[in-house]
């Protein structure tokens, strides 16, 4: 699949845009404040249906507007779909596609794919658990849209539990409710962490393909780390996933060895959204010792690998790199706009012209003050 066209509508600095994109590489330069990133981010909506540079709906119409709308046609081998997204203060968010409303917005799932990258991204191996989860989310999410309701009745499963222990008190009913929404969240849970499980080792083997990036002869890979204890065999690289029946077996276990502690302090101990990714350079953990450039080089394999397991059914991605040449020195800046090239269609943003061995294959367009021409 790939964006043919995108359409927005009093969205950030852009009052009314209409770009015809290429089937390969579209590079976007600019100066600062141009709107270059906001380009990306229209294209986001239409994707995972908000924002990837991790705006409120609120935030991205334009200033002094009610709303805003996106569109695009994308190609699918050979047919082609109009997606449009509005949204308002008032209705919220709504998406047709070829004109039909979608019931749900995860309905969205698998229409279009994009894998985001941005600078910030190199805090992916750097920083809290939660950057870490947020990649795996968004990848697993694309592919799988039970995956994503799972996820959602989680988190809405996980704040109805945190505020029955806030209110617990010592007696039966209190306990009782307790119970009901435990029984919930191991359900949602065990579905989210065994996904998790049986995706992650596929991650792994796409991330070290890209190992060309990090410098030469080093390993990367990658290690689910659940809360819930699951036993050694679980979560490594090459260790067989487990069912998501043993899962549950085993987050009701480790729920009912906290449940003590957990009425104590009032929230949930355990579970994925407690979980980490350990992202391992030659077999040290990276958060903890990873020198700049190295996290910068993890962060790109990591994304490319991303790129990788959405495409690995072959039915395309949009890659979108916002801002990340500047980063990058000239040789790597070259292979990696080689590896993108391999995936299909890639959007990319600078605040520099284009140069270099991609431009003459690249679809260039100059961004001004919400303006953008086709160079
Ligand atoms: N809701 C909004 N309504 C109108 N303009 C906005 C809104 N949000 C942001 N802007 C403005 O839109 C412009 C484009 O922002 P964008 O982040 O796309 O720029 P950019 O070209 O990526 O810049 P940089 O090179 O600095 O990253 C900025 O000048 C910004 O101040
Ligand atoms: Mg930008």
């Amino acid at each position: 699949m790939w964006l043919r066209a995108l359409r927005l509508e009093n969205f950030r600095n852009y009052e009314s845009l209409e770009l015809e994109l290429a089937q390969g590489l579209n590079f976007f330069s600019g100066p600062n404040g141009s709107g270059k990133t906001s380009i990306l981010e229209g294209v986001s909506y239409l994707a995972v249906a908000r924002s990837l540079r991790g705006s409120n709906d609120g935030e991205v119409g334009r200033w002094g507007e009610g709303g805003f709308g996106v569109g695009g046609d994308v190609v699918t081998g050979e047919r082609s779909s109009t997606v449009v997204l509005r949204f308002s203060k008032a209705a919220g968010k709504e998406v047709t596609v070829d004109g039909e409303p979608l019931a749900k917005l995860s309905d969205l799932v698998g229409v279009l794919r994009v894998a985001w990258f941005c600078p910030e991204d190199t805090w992916i191996t750097k920083g809290q658990p939660a950057a870490r989860r947020k990649l795996i989310d968004l990848t697993l999410c694309q592919l799988d849209p039970a995956y994503l309701s799972s996820l959602t009745g989680y988190r809405r499963t996980l704040r109805q539990r945190n505020e029955a222990l806030l209110t617990w008190t010592p007696d039966e009913e209190s306990d009782r409710i307790v119970e009901v929404w435990t029984e919930r969240l191991v359900e949602y849970g065990s579905a989210v962490v065994a996904k998790r499980l049986e995706f992650v080792p596929r991650f792994s083997d796409a991330v070290s393909q890209y190992q060309s990036f990090v410098a030469a002869g080093d390993t990367l890979s990658l290690r689910y780390r659940s809360s819930v204890p699951l036993g050694d065999d679980a979560t490594g690289a090459e260790g067989r996933s487990l069912e998501q029946d043993d899962v549950a077996e085993k987050y009701r276990e480790a729920l009912e060895s906290r449940s003590e502690d957990e009425r104590r302090r009032g929230f949930t101990l355990v579970g994925p959204h407690r979980d980490d990714l350990d992202v391992r350079l030659n077999g040290r953990v990276l958060r903890t010792f990873g020198s700049q450039g190295q996290h910068r080089t993890a962060a790109i394999a990591l994304k490319l690998g991303e790129a990788a397991v959405l495409d690995s059914d072959g039915q395309g991605v949009v890659v979108l790199l916002d801002d990340i040449l500047s980063e990058l020195d000239d040789e790597r800046a070259g292979a990696l706009i080689d590896l993108v090239g391999g995936h299909g269609q890639a959007l990319m943003t600078s605040t520099r012209p284009m140069a270099g061995a991609a431009a003459e294959d690249a679809a260039g367009f100059v961004v001004e003050a919400g303006k953008v021409e086709r160079q």
